[in-house]
């Protein structure tokens, strides 16, 4: 495995002031980090991003891209649009866009395919409900999710980044323990090691209330690749401990 890649996905949150004084706190901070960095956000803010970060340690990237390439699709952004703002990531199905805009699984596996055909590395999430974990029901969601994703994707399955956010640790200050993260991660370490003999360059992160506190513990799992920072990359200091935690 290369160096650990720690995402911030800002969801929807932020405005030009807000973004430029929190870059700035991150830029005057980060140093050289040896984990690789990026940061996720709303997509009227990737040319501000674009700006701010351009020649700088940390990458910059979408939190959605469209299945399709261009056309009468209101509303959506395309990844060529994304390429012209020098996006090099896109989150894609993010567990609140499956769940408030009806993502399905093939859905988010034809919006991976969309964007590595641009170049751009899909952050393809998967993660179970707590319903799903009390039924005993994890493994096959998460496998049920991915399978998706390698089958329609191939053998460019080596050029995604897969995060493993328990749907309920998002944003609830619930993070699964490291014990159950490191489960998880290996069940899709195991799969990624049955589509390609390179299952060990995929990224696999963990998302979910990862903080400056349990960071640390989580990254230190053997299949926790990184993570994708939700609440604490709004907080310089904060998400800048996560970076030096992965280093
Ligand atoms: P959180 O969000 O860190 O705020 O839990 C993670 C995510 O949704 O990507």
């Amino acid at each position: 495995m290369s160096n650990k890649l720690i995402a911030g996905n800002w969801k929807m949150n932020g405005s030009l002031a807000a973004n430029e004084a929190l870059v700035k706190a991150m830029l005057a901070g980060i140093g050289q980090p040896s984990a690789e960095v990026a940061l996720c956000a709303p997509s009227p803010y990737l040319a501000q991003l674009q700006s701010l970060l351009q020649g700088s340690p940390i990458a910059w990237g979408s939190q959605d891209v469209s299945a399709h390439e261009q056309g009468a699709y209101t509303g959506e952004v395309s990844v060529g649009m994304l390429k012209d703002f020098g996006c090099r990531y896109a989150i894609v199905g993010h567990s609140e866009r499956r769940q408030y805009h009806g993502e399905t699984d093939e859905l988010v596996a034809a919006k991976a395919q969309r964007a590595l055909s641009a170049g751009v590395t899909p952050i393809v999430c998967v993660g179970e409900t707590l319903a799903e974990r009390e039924a005993n029901e994890t493994e096959a969601v998460v496998k049920r999710q991915l399978a998706a994703v390698i089958h329609t994707v191939g053998h460019c399955i080596t050029e995604i980044v897969v995060a493993y956010e328990p749907v309920w640790a998002i944003g609830t200050g619930k993070t699964a323990t490291p014990e159950q993260a490191q489960a998880v991660h290996a069940v899709l370490r195991a799969q990624l090691a049955a589509a390609t003999t390179n299952s060990k360059r995929v990224h696999i992160l963990y998302g979910g209330s990862m903080n400056a506190a349990n960071a640390a513990t989580l990254l230190a799992q053997p299949d926790i690749d990184g993570g994708l920072i939700g609440g604490a990359s709004l907080k310089a200091a904060d998400f800048l401990q996560i970076v030096a935690a992965a280093a």
